[in-house]
């Protein structure tokens, strides 16, 4: 069955892959893989992560964007009208709830780590950085986490960039936004790959990218990387379903798909090539945690000649890739109150913005006044980040290819996959049918502490 979608559409295939691309390029890649890989072992997280990537996260990729595609409408509206349409349950729409409320939630805490990247950048543009030492680089991080109403400032002009985006609708503001910025984007991490493994160590770099050290590997390191792998894709919240939603036809979804791993995956190892160089150049940790970016890369930065420029550059690519992941994360719920409340697109970005801002404040408090409150014994940020990345993340992708797999017929979507093979489509069919589901059960059950 052939729908509109009442939300707008890509104008082409090419602003489609630029938006998806630059919803998953994010956060993700520029500041959790490289200090991920650098906890994992280096090269062997890198080789877990590219099978994740290949073998689960496209076919769940596939899955989400041909139902977005096939509903048209707000995540759960999709699910609702593909099961309809298939004769299943409209509890189906539960899916799509998972992802719309995933997206409000993931939001809630990256529009305050959005905020972070604004202030490096002024702070390393005003010569805030020069000649910081260790101590004092790590002094600067805690002051500025223990500032609330400075966190506060920061998640706010995050979040109304972001709104301000949204609120022009897909073609004058997402479409907008990423044809300028995910161009801006490829030429600062190219340049800062190149400046950074030509004066810095990139032997080094490259050595604990490529070269796998597989007795790192534990049960641990491998769930990491498949909840990495998803993040990164931006699955299983809503994402890649509103954005299929807005898909012509004719485009085809797994050679999307590919592009989109593809692209995501040489961001997060084009990433590592502009940290880790400076980062062994400098002597400095490569497994330091998630202060990798905020507080160990500002030392290099500190001392090299030119790091005023070179820092405050690398910190607009961070947040350049923050803002297109963002407007990803607002566009499920807008679309969802546009739908359902009737509100037009400026009052519903307004109003689901304000209201993802006024959750965020809890992980703003996880840094300073509430540092100490903990449920489950984690801040309300971990919790957020726990609740997401590890239970709805894995059960939504669960969920989506089961449904895909079994509950929707093999027809419809042979017919939503009508560019490729009838061999393609068959590998993609096992992978949606069986690989996928037992390798999300096994992680869902690992992470709620079966085994
Ligand atoms: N993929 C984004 C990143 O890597 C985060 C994201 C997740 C965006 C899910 C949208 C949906 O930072």
């Amino acid at each position: 069955m052939q729908r509109t979608s009442q939300h707008g559409n890509w104008s082409s295939r090419a602003a489609f892959i630029l938006a998806a691309v630059g919803s998953a390029v994010g956060l993700g890649n520029i500041w959790k893989f490289p200090y991920e890989a650098g906890q994992g072992g280096g090269a062997a997280f890198v080789a877990i992560y590219l099978l994740c990537v290949f073998a689960v996260g496209v076919p769940v990729m596939i899955a989400e964007l041909s139902l977005g595609r096939r509903g048209r409408g707000s995540p759960p509206k999709s699910l609702e009208l593909v099961a309809t349409d298939e004769g299943q349950s409209k509890a189906w729409s539960g899916v799509g709830w998972i992802g719309t409320i995933g997206a409000f939630l993931v939001l809630s805490f990256y529009s305050v780590i959005g905020g972070w990247t604004l202030y490096y950048v002024l702070t390393s543009a005003m010569g805030g950085l020069e000649n910081i030492t260790a101590d004092a680089s790590g002094a600067l991080f805690n002051g500025f986490l223990a500032d609330s109403w400075g966190l506060i400032g920061w998640h706010i002009a995050f979040m109304a960039i972001t709104i301000f985006i949204v609120a022009r609708g897909i073609q004058g503001g997402l479409e907008k936004a990423v044809t300028f910025l995910m161009p801006a984007l490829f030429v600062l991490l190219v340049g800062l790959a190149i400046y950074s493994v030509t004066t810095g160590d990139g032997a080094a770099a490259i050595k604990f990218l490529f070269a796998p050290d597989f007795s790192k590997v534990n049960a641990d390191v491998v769930l990491q990387a498949l909840g990495q792998a998803f993040f990164s894709l931006s699955l299983a919240l809503g994402t890649m379903l509103a954005y299929g939603a807005y898909l012509p036809e004719d485009v085809s979804i797994p050679r999307s798909s590919l592009i989109i791993a593809g692209a995501d995956t040489g961001v997060a190892l084009l990433a590592g090539l502009v940290i880790f160089p400076i980062v062994f150049a400098y002597g400095l940790e490569a497994g330091a945690g998630p202060g990798l970016i905020f507080v160990t890369l500002p030392i290099a930065f500190g001392q090299m000649v030119g790091g005023q420029i070179v820092g405050t550059l690398f910190f607009v690519l961070l947040a350049i890739a923050a803002v297109t992941s963002s407007i990803s994360l607002l566009e499920p719920v807008v679309s969802w109150l546009e739908e359902h409340r009737g509100f037009k697109r400026p009052i519903a970005a307004i109003t689901a913005g304000g209201a993802i801002f006024t959750v965020g404040l809890g992980t703003v408090f996880s840094f300073n006044h509430w540092a100490e409150v903990k449920f489950f014994g984690r801040t309300v940020f971990d919790n957020l980040d726990f609740l997401t990345n590890n239970i709805m993340m894995p059960l939504g992708g669960l969920l989506m290819v089961v449904f895909v797999g079994w509950f929707v017929s093999r027809k419809s979507m042979r017919s939503e996959l009508h560019t490729i093979t009838d061999g393609q489509f068959n590998i993609w069919y096992a992978m949606a049918r069986y690989i996928c589901p037992i390798a999300l059960i096994i992680i869902f059950l690992s992470v709620i502490g079966v085994f």
